[in-house]
């Protein structure tokens, strides 16, 4: 099979109706999208894995099954292993190798992709004029995005080789040309 960003979405909303599950996966997939292309690497693929990655949550909303027991369902669609395994090994209780500069980066812009997108939603500019400082501190306040995990959101930009400024730089900018999909204002409704 050709496994395509168009496929991806089929799939994943056959399974999720939740608009913030939704908004996710697209944020997740934009952040990995856009390392995918700074590193010449396969962005249909990357673009998938990252859409895909949570796409059995709303079925298996606990992580006795999530997302292990969504793995044969993607196997029976026909996806390949190589994109089963990348998005199996996004869980921590899998304790899979991230082995692979997809695997890594999925897990690095999977939790901080939902705290910039939270981070967004709480300011009247969305993700315009959003810096890195600003993120940061945002981070070590416990009370804000919660269910973020914060240790993982260190450990992937350690994983990617990159300074968490940079990491987060990055995800801003890739998250912005998506903002009114995410349902973040931008400066353009500031101004009216
Ligand atoms: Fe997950
Ligand atoms: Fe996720």
């Amino acid at each position: 099979m050709d496994v395509t960003r168009d496929r991806a979405w089929t799939t994943l909303t056959r399974y999720t109706t939740s608009e913030s599950l939704l908004r996710h996966a697209l944020a997740v997939e934009a952040s990995v999208r856009g390392y995918a292309r700074r590193g010449g690497e396969d962005e249909e693929l990357w673009a998938a894995v990252a859409l895909l990655h949570d796409f059995d949550y709303e079925i298996h909303p606990t992580l006795d099954q999530h997302p292990q027991d969504g793995a044969p369902l993607l196997r029976e669609e026909g996806y390949p292993e190589d994109l089963v395994e990348a998005v199996l090994s996004h869980a921590e209780h899998l304790g899979m190798p991230r082995d692979t500069p997809l695997k890594r980066t999925l897990f690095a812009c999977d939790e901080l992709s939902g705290f910039v997108h939270a981070c967004g939603l709480v300011r009247p500019t969305g993700l315009d004029g959003l810096e890195p400082k600003s993120v940061r501190k945002k981070l070590k306040q416990p009370s804000f995005a919660a269910g973020v995990h914060r240790d993982e959101v260190y450990a992937g930009a350690e994983l990617i080789g990159l300074e968490l400024d940079e990491h987060i730089a990055n995800v801003v900018a890739a998250l912005q040309p998506i903002a009114p999909e995410l349902g973040l204002r931008t400066n353009a409704d500031a101004a009216v």
